[in-house]
């Protein structure tokens, strides 16, 4: 099984993402992870990426790829991609992509919050974990950035007939296991 997760920052893409991977046995592939350790490196490139991250911009693609590179293709059992595509242009990069690989993505699930929800979400991450780009000012630019360029995908998923939305705001186990089931009626065999 290959899925997809999107939604705006905050809303749990990540946490549902390693849920899911770890109840099926898929891997669990983030963009936004994969970035920041490879922007905890001593090298130029690691630099140019850790102050590209504090922007709340999104990175250049090329960028992207390279650092998420392999892990797509390695994933044998399945993935859960988290944090691409995040515009048109890397959506239908992707699908390409996935055409030439031979590679099915079974469903993309849509998490929804609202702006001021994952804000608090985000603020108090920032007080626990000091991630760089959950300051007022970055968090703010990461949601414009989500509704002009990444809100548009969902668009791009729903016209394929892949999109499965799913309210992000219950709490983190109603939310796994709203969408277990709805994966279960629609992948019985899984
Ligand atoms: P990325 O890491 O993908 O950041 P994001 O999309 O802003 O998402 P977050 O990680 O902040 O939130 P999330 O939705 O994963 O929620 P989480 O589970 O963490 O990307 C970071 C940056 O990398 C981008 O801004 C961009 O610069 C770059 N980048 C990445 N991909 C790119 C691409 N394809 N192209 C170009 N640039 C790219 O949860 C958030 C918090 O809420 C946590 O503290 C969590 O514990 C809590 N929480 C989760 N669920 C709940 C719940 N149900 N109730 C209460 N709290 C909850």
């Amino acid at each position: 099984m290959n899925l997809i997760v999107l939604g705006p920052p905050g809303s749990g893409k990540g946490t549902q993402a390693k849920l899911i991977a770890d109840k099926y046995g898929l891997a669990h592939i983030s963009s936004g992870s994969l970035l920041r350790e490879f922007a905890t490196g001593d090298t130029p490139k690691a630099k140019v990426i850790r102050d590209l991250l504090r922007t709340g911009e999104l990175l250049p693609f090329e960028t992207v790829l390279e650092v998420v590179g392999a892990r797509i293709l390695e994933a044998k059992q399945g993935f859960v991609l988290d944090g691409i595509p995040r515009n048109k242009a890397q959506a239908e990069y992707m699908d390409t992509y996935f055409r030439e690989n031979k590679i099915e993505v079974d469903l993309v699930i849509y998490l929804t919050l609202s702006d001021q929800e994952a804000t608090t979400r985000l603020t108090k991450r920032a007080a626990v974990e000091g991630r760089s780009d959950d300051s007022e000012g970055v968090v703010k630019e990461r949601l414009s950035v989500y509704h002009s360029q990444t809100q548009p995908v969902i668009e791009h998923y729903k016209t394929a007939g892949k999109l499965l939305e799913i309210d992000g705001a219950p709490p983190i186990e109603v939310i796994f296991q709203d969408i277990i089931g709805r994966l279960a009626d629609k992948f019985p065999q899984q």
